[in-house]
């Protein structure tokens, strides 16, 4: 880890007015407030906390998807919004994500489109390699994703994101909704293709036990807020505030 870091963020707020009935009063959601963090390259930052916590929300705006009330993010210094092809995203795949009626080859060819990448050989060759890398057979490429299964889909999800040459990934719930033996079989390809590909991780989760076991640092989010952000070590052997206390009693009690 060098000084400088890879994604910075700012007093970020994030508020969402709704109304709870047609005529009633307008409620104001502050899904982020005022949060600051920095992640430094080459980590996996593990970012916790129960539904409802915000972190979607923070991954949405890091991605630009939505844009801020206040504060800043950049990313290497620049602001995110110009960085679509540098900050990528993995959801949980298993639910309808992608296309039923779409094939592995056309979803993995459409972010190399978008982006304009370029790579050696033919689109076939360079999805062939992205398939490869998340160890999937290029027999695949022709399936439509009703036909495989779901750590296959999230297997493409993460060929997806990982073939405009992303530096920075955000995995939001990534293996929440599989099986834990595939649950397993996803977080050891993630950890490969970070080494591999010279990857930085924000890695949201409520799962716990996975937060530990990849993340450098954790970072504990409660009601918009970020509460707690301490090497992973520290979070779990030291948690400095009761709410962090409570949700790591859940872990151990579990
Ligand atoms: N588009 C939206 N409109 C209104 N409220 C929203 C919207 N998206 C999220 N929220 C609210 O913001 C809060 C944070 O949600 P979210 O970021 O999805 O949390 P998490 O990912 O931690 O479960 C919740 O109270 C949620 O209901
Ligand atoms: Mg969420």
């Amino acid at each position: 880890m060098n000084n400088e870091p890879l994604l910075r963020i700012t007093e970020l707020d994030k508020f969402y007015y709704v109304k709870k009935s047609l005529f009633g009063k307008t409620h104001e959601i502050r899904a982020v407030q005022a949060l600051n963090l920095c992640i430094y390259q080459g980590e996996t930052l593990g970012l916790i906390g129960e539904s409802g916590s915000g972190k979607t929300t923070l991954s949405h705006l890091i991605l630009g998807l939505i844009p801020p009330d206040n504060g800043q993010i950049t990313f290497n210094q620049i602001d995110v919004l110009h960085l679509r092809r540098d900050v990528q995203i993995v959801f949980q795949y298993t639910y309808g994500a992608l296309d039923p009626l779409k094939t592995v080859y056309e979803l993995v060819s459409e972010p190399l489109k978008l982006h304009q990448i370029q790579f050696e050989g033919s689109l076939e060759d360079e999805v062939t390699r992205l398939l490869g890398l998340v160890g999937l057979s290029s027999g695949l490429m022709y399936r439509k994703t009703v036909a495989i299964s779901g750590g296959q889909k999230q297997r493409v999800g993460i060929a997806r994101a990982i073939a405009s040459r992303p530096k920075f990934l955000i995995l939001d719930e990534p293996v929440s909704a599989l099986d834990i033996s595939v649950q397993g079989q996803i977080v050891n390809l993630l950890i490969k293709l970070k080494k591999e590909l010279g990857l930085t991780y924000l890695f949201i989760t409520h799962d716990l036990k996975i937060a530990r076991h990849l993340s450098d640092r954790l970072a504990v989010m409660h009601q918009g807020v970020l509460i707690e952000v301490g090497t992973t070590s520290e979070i779990l052997t030291n948690p400095q505030m009761s709410y962090t206390k409570k949700l790591l009693g859940n872990l151990y009690n579990e």
